[in-house]
């Protein structure tokens, strides 16, 4: 049923299995997303681009395996017909009533924002693009994306007039990898939704209100809903950058950051997050580049990019002084990484602080190797880098994730196969003490010892 002219009440009255939702990008933030809409009885034709991961799903397989509770959800409602999946992204713009884009928009190699898949999905959308219509953005995009690039593609392609014949409107996701169904259901927070006109923020109300349970939160235009997301990610960057200069200074003064930063943040006016070896991931540390793209020169952003990449330079100090005190030059060390994801209990490398540690010891130290209970040794070969099982030969072990695995560490075991005791931990996760008393020597990021 097409909602773009439906009177208020008559869409508050409105049965979802009389609504079709096309969703564009089946990934790892998309195929959640359509399994929740299918859930609440929408019919969703899911569509992507990967004829493997169309397969699977209308087999009820879901491909995104490492995504809690995803595979019972897809197993469910394919069985009940509520979620089909497509290649044919033109046919499944003609068939549905709401068009939703969730594929991820990156970075080029001079960090400017890539958006050819987007205007991938836009054209084949607005190939299929109907009176009553209504198309919906939830990746994160550059202020005026949405108006200025999807909608005048949109009316180019399909001869329509936006806010007359269709509906625009950017709802961005604000999800994680994990736990994904649970934050697209308002474990976390709110819905933002920005539509082109009353009546299009009204629909995407209407159908938000649907399968988020904590609320949905109108703001007056799509380009606002962009800056909100956008700015909400750069505030963790900066926040990050501010606890890793924290830190650093504490170092100097031989203070530790954490008693600092935990005894500040008893002030509510107060929220400073955590140092770490540097920030990872698609989203926080890509997004200042989408402000940055027409402010170049923002000082602030450009800083916090800087000191967050910096910090993996710092982690290499680190064990460089750990080395000293053992009487090993660097370029003759054996090192081991501990994680090479972006973050612990997800397996994505994009940005991975523990990737920029290990290519940068590469050409500054004699051998490194990898281990990361996400990834298995063929993955890790893949990505270029040494495989490790045990740690034998190993003169230093740097930590770069909080993985569980890591944490239940028997660091008497390990005692016994190293060649030298060293442990940097850039995640607060040992316990220094009983490290000390097996012998090692440990430098953490966030102390100053
Ligand atoms: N992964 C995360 O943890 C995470 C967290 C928060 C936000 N996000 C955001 O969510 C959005 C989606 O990211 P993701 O992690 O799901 O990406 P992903 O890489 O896991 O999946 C993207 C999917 O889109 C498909 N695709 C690419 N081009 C297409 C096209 N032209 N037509 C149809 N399908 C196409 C790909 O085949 C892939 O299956 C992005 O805006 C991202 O920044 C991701």
């Amino acid at each position: 049923m097409k909602l773009y002219n439906l009177s208020r009440v008559k869409l508050n009255n409105i049965n979802p299995a009389d609504i079709t939702i096309s969703i564009y990008g089946l990934g790892k933030m998309g195929l959640p997303l359509a399994g929740v809409f299918a859930k609440h009885n929408f019919k969703v034709i899911g569509v992507d681009i990967n004829k493997k991961t169309v397969d699977s799903i209308n087999k009820g397989i879901n491909p995104v395996i490492e995504e809690k509770g995803l595979s019972s959800l897809i197993r469910k409602v394919t069985k009940t017909g509520f979620l089909k999946a497509t290649t044919d992204g033109v046919e499944a713009s003609k068939t549905s009533d709401i068009k939703i884009i969730i594929i991820p928009i990156y970075l080029d190699d001079k960090n400017n924002p890539d958006l050819s898949l987007l205007k991938d999905v836009v054209k084949k959308i607005g190939t299929g693009l109907q009176k009553g219509d209504i198309v919906i953005l939830e990746s994160t995009a550059p202020a005026n994306t949405t108006l200025q690039v999807i909608g005048k593609m949109l009316e180019k392609i399909s001869n329509l007039k936006l806010n007359k014949d269709f509906g625009l409107a950017h709802c961005p996701e604000r999800i994680s990898s994990q736990t994904a169904i649970k934050d697209i259901e308002g474990r976390l927070c709110p819905k933002i939704v920005g539509g082109s006109d009353l009546k299009t923020t009204r629909i995407a109300e209407y159908l938000y209100k649907k399968i988020n349970k904590r609320d949905v939160i109108s703001v007056q235009n799509p380009t606002v809903a962009e800056l909100v997301k956008i700015w909400g990610e750069v505030y963790r960057d900066v926040n990050i950058a501010f606890a890793n200069t924290l830190y650093l200074s504490c170092k100097e003064l031989g203070v530790d950051a954490f008693e600092v930063i935990n005894a500040a943040n008893t002030n509510p006016y107060c929220r400073i997050l955590t140092p770490g070896p540097g920030v990872g991931g698609h989203c926080i540390p890509v997004y200042p580049y989408f402000i940055l793209k027409e402010n170049t020169n923002n000082l602030l952003l450009n800083l916090s990019r800087q000191i967050n990449d910096s910090m993996s330079t710092h982690v290499i100090y680190l064990a460089k002084e750990a080395l000293k005190e053992k009487n090993i030059p660097l370029k003759d060390a054996n090192i081991l990484i501990l994680g090479i994801a972006y973050r612990a209990g997800v397996k994505e490398v994009r940005k991975s602080p523990g990737i920029k540690i290990a290519l940068e010891l590469n050409s500054l130290s004699k051998t490194v190797y990898v281990n990361d209970p996400q990834f298995s040794k063929e993955d890790i070969e893949k990505l270029g880098f040494k495989y490790k099982e045990d740690f034998t030969k190993i003169d230093c072990i740097i930590i770069t994730t909080g993985e569980k695995a890591f944490k239940k560490i028997n660091w008497s075991m390990v005692k016994t196969q190293v060649k030298t005791k060293i442990v940097i931990d850039t995640k607060n996760i040992i316990n220094k003490k009983a490290l000390s008393n097996l012998g090692f020597v440990t430098k953490r990021i966030g102390y100053a010892k």
